[in-house]
């Protein structure tokens, strides 16, 4: 089974991945296989970052093991079997990824993917088994131990559409 773990930048991916590995589990870092298997099609210069060739990236992943976690903001674009999406309050976000030194027009994209509900929509748009963990609290070891949950099938409550930031992106304007 494939698992993507996705989600906007900061929500807390490679934390929660780290913990899984931790706790016997297959992870395929999904930027780090891209660039070891050399399949980095391009650069996007206006957002200074690397453009995946998906496709050959989807062909070449093995996973030996009955379970593989692949993590990234673009794994759920992958062929998976189910989707977990990290989600964060967009005003610990901005906490997060000005920590990253990152420059604020990249900042500020990020944050708007995230109030708008850019990945889970995707996501949900590609397939059915898609759900969604706040890590806007807590710790990436309770995240993971959900994530885990949710493997085995306890999906209440995480179904998409539960989370949601409306008021955060009206009190931008
Ligand atoms: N509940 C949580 N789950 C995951 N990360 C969390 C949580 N609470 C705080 N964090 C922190 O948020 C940051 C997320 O960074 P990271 O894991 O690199 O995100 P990503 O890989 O999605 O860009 C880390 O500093 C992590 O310690
Ligand atoms: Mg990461």
């Amino acid at each position: 089974m494939l698992v993507a773990l996705t989600g906007t930048p900061g929500t807390g991916k490679s934390s929660v991945a780290s913990e899984l590995e931790r706790r016997g589990y297959y992870v395929v870092r999904l930027d780090r296989f891209a660039e070891e298997h050399k399949l980095i099609s391009g650069f996007d210069a206006a957002r200074g970052t690397r453009e995946v060739d998906i496709e050959a990236l989807d062909r070449e992943i093995r996973v030996p093991a009955k379970v593989g976690f692949l993590v990234g903001h673009y794994a759920h674009r992958l062929s998976v079997d189910l989707t977990i999406v990290l989600r964060c309050h967009p005003r610990v976000l901005r906490d997060r990824l000005q920590g990253r030194g990152w420059p604020e027009g990249k900042i500020k994209e990020n944050l708007e993917a995230e109030a708008i509900d850019t990945i889970t929509q995707e996501a949900t748009a590609r397939g059915p088994f898609v759900y969604e963990i706040e890590t806007t609290k807590g710790t990436p070891e309770v995240v993971a131990g959900v994530v885990l949950e949710i493997l085995q099938g306890k999906t209440q409550g995480r179904e998409p559409g539960r989370i949601d930031w409306t008021d955060e992106v009206l009190s931008w304007y």
